[in-house]
C-alpha cells in the first residue's frame, strides 16, 4: 500500500469512526433519557441494539484507522504510539488524546458486557467514563487531523449536539438512572423489566431484550 493511499485510508477510516461513536454515545444519551420513556419508535428493545451495534461498528473502524497507522512508517507513529501515551512522534499530544480515548473505551464497552450478570450497579458509573472518552476522541480529531480547518463547522456541530443533548439528559433527572432497566435489558433472552415509577406513576413492564 502506498503511503498516500494508507494515510487516505487512516484519515477515511478515523472519520467514520468518529460519526459512529458520535451516534453511539446519542443513542446512549436517547436510552438513559427519561423523556425517552414517551417514545414509542424504535422500540426499546431496537435502540439498544442499536446502541450495541453502534458500539461494535465503532471498533472495527477505531481497529482499522489504528492499525493502518501503526504500519505506516510515513505517519510517524508506529505500534508504541497506537498503545502508548505520548509515544508517538507525529504530534504526540493529539494522538495522546486518541490513545486514552480508545483505553476509556475499551474500559467502558467491556464492562457494559457484565450489565445485569456480575457486580451489580458498577458497570453504570464506570459506563459515564463514555463521556470522556467521546471528548477526548472530539479532541484528538479536532488537533491531529491535518483537514481540521475544513472541517471545523462538521465538528463544531456534532460536539454541539452530543454537549446539548448530554445536557438535557441529565438536567431532566439527577441521576438516579433508569439502571436496573437497562441492567436487566442486556440479560440473555427475553427479560422482564420492571421501570422505576415516577412521581407517583405506575409501575411500568416492558419487554428487555438482549444480545
Ligand atoms: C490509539 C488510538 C489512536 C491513534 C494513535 C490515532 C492517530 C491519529 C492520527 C495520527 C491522526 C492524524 C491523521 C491526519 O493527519 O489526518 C488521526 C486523526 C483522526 N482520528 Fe485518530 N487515532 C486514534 C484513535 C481514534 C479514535 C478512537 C477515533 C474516533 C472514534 C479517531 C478519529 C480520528 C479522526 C476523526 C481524525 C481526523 C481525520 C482527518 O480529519 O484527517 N482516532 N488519528
Amino acid at each position: 500500500m502506498t503511503s498516500t493511499l494508507s494515510w487516505e485510508l487512516a484519515r477515511a477510516s478515523g472519520l467514520t469512526s468518529y460519526v459512529l461513536m458520535t451516534a453511539l454515545v446519542a443513542m446512549g444519551l436517547v436510552l438513559a433519557h427519561p423523556a425517552a420513556a414517551r417514545l414509542r419508535r424504535p422500540r426499546p428493545a431496537t435502540r439498544l441494539a442499536l446502541h450495541v451495534s453502534l458500539a461494535t461498528f465503532t471498533l472495527v473502524f477505531t481497529v482499522l484507522h489504528v492499525v493502518v497507522l501503526a504500519t505506516d512508517s510515513y505517519a510517524q507513529v508506529g505500534w508504541l504510539g497506537v498503545i502508548l501515551p505520548m509515544a508517538s512522534t507525529y504530534r504526540p499530544v493529539p494522538v495522546t488524546l486518541g490513545v486514552l480515548a480508545v483505553w476509556a473505551g475499551l474500559v467502558t464497552g467491556l464492562t457494559a458486557r457484565f450489565a445485569g450478570r456480575i457486580a451489580g450497579r458498577i458497570w453504570w458509573p464506570i459506563h459515564k467514563v463514555s463521556a470522556v472518552a467521546f471528548l477526548l476522541v472530539w479532541g484528538h480529531a479536532v488537533l491531529a487531523g491535518s483537514d481540521t480547518a475544513a472541517l471545523r463547522t462538521f465538528y463544531l456541530v456534532t460536539g454541539g449536539a452530543v454537549a446539548v443533548l448530554a445536557a438535557s439528559r441529565y438536567a431532566a433527572r439527577a441521576p438516579r438512572d433508569r439502571v436496573e432497566d437497562l441492567s436487566a435489558a442486556t440479560r440473555v433472552g427475553p427479560a422482564r423489566v420492571e421501570s422505576r415509577p415516577q412521581s407517583g406513576a405506575q409501575p411500568r413492564t416492558q419487554q428487555g431484550v438482549l444480545r
